[in-house]
């Protein structure tokens, strides 16, 4: 008896590699996360796991959200969302730190974790130290029987299915999601939002799928900038607000996987030290979608420009003014100012990836990195 397929190819679902496949499986992970935690009017949240009563969340003057790596970039966004949404002041924090910074916590303080795996040591930890100091703990996870989910008082699951590659792609866009919707469960139960505009904002989610779909489809224009951009030893990722924190995730994907040095920079600092390290041919990866902060990131890249270096910026639909001072752009499509991060760095996710396979290293085993580090 011979079987000549083998089974990795098989999983890989005709991809060359898990990374390939979990960035394109990224519509369904949406569609799977929202699932029916949007109730049939289309105008309310439902999160029927999460036991927090309404007194409980009017009492939380606090949140911190703690997690590790790409993890602990969603919790960046989570950060603008909630404070925008339900206007409570939240910290976002790495674990490795806010385990040993003595972080204030009472019992009015909810702790946010942040783990595709569940079993992040440090992640855990964290939440250990919350627990003890009477701190009640939402989960936001990928593995449902995980040690985080166990431990936690709530669990949000993120439906990304398995994740493969070590590069975290789904996992990441998943937490943001979880991360609208307890956004918007807390606007509703606090009534910090008025119910058009949770609405709003729920109609434009229920869009993001077939718009990550339209950004895929634009692949073979990010690989031809990946071509390039791995033939440089170093380069920047500029942004303002939600732009800067997927900045911060751009620049990780591509180290992790291409071990190219980029740094990813809030735009507004630049003038401040790294603008000194932009040179003849750089190449700098500008994200521009937050259209309150259009006009000043504009103003960033200008700076960038003269100074020679190669601008590769991304601009919501509409916004194409950005074409007259970069040297590419990439559209994505038009969404609220809140949700551009689930669409933007769908981009940057395809640029690590093509130039990675570029500098032909190991896309889905990078060296050195491990899906799920258990040892603090
Ligand atoms: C490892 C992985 C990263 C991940 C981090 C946190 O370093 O290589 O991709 O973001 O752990 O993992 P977690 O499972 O807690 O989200």
């Amino acid at each position: 008896f011979h079987v000549d397929w083998d089974i990795i190819t098989a999983e890989k679902a005709g991809f060359d590699h898990f990374m390939m496949k979990e960035i394109h499986e990224q519509p369904k992970a949406y569609r799977d996360t929202m699932g029916s935690r949007i109730d049939a009017s289309g105008r309310k949240v439902v999160l029927n796991e999460v036991k927090l009563t309404a007194e409980q969340l009017r009492d939380v003057n606090q949140i911190h959200i703690v997690a590790c790596g790409t993890a602990y970039h969603a919790g960046l966004i989570g950060k603008n969302v909630i404070e925008r949404l339900a206007r409570i002041p939240v910290e976002t924090d790495v674990a490795s730190e806010y385990r040993y910074r003595s972080p204030i916590i009472t019992k009015n303080t909810l702790v946010i974790v942040v783990s595709q795996s569940g079993e992040t040591a440090d992640t855990l930890a964290a939440l250990r130290e919350a627990k003890r100091n009477g701190a009640r703990v939402l989960a936001i996870t990928n593995v449902v029987g995980s040690s985080v989910a166990r431990e936690a008082d709530d669990v949000i699951v993120t439906w990304a299915g398995p994740e493969i590659a070590v590069a975290s792609t789904k996992a990441y866009t998943s937490q943001l999601i979880a991360f609208y919707l307890f956004g918007l469960y807390l606007a509703q139960t606090l009534g910090t939002q008025d119910e058009a505009y949770i609405a709003e904002v729920i109609d434009a989610i229920k869009l993001l799928p077939e718009q990550v779909e339209y950004i895929l489809g634009q692949a073979e224009a990010v690989k031809q900038v990946a071509e390039q951009v791995a033939t440089h030893e170093d380069l920047f990722f500029i942004g303002r607000g939600m732009d800067y924190a997927v900045a911060l995730e751009g620049s990780l994907k591509l180290k992790e996987i291409s071990y190219i040095h980029s740094e990813a920079y809030a735009a507004g600092e630049l003038k401040h030290g790294t603008l000194a390290l932009i040179e003849d041919g750089i190449p700098v990866i500008a994200l521009a979608t937050q259209h309150d902060l259009f006009e000043k990131t504009v103003s960033n890249i200008k700076e960038v420009k003269a100074r020679g270096a190669y601008v590769f910026g991304i601009h919501s639909a509409g916004e194409d003014e950005l074409k007259k001072s970069v040297d590419q752009t990439l559209e994505i499509p038009k969404t609220l100012p809140l949700l551009t991060p689930a669409l933007s760095v769908v981009p940057l996710q395809l640029l690590a990836y093509y130039a990675s396979l570029a500098r032909g290293n190991d896309v889905d085993k990078p060296r050195n990195l491990a899906k799920s580090v258990t040892v603090e």
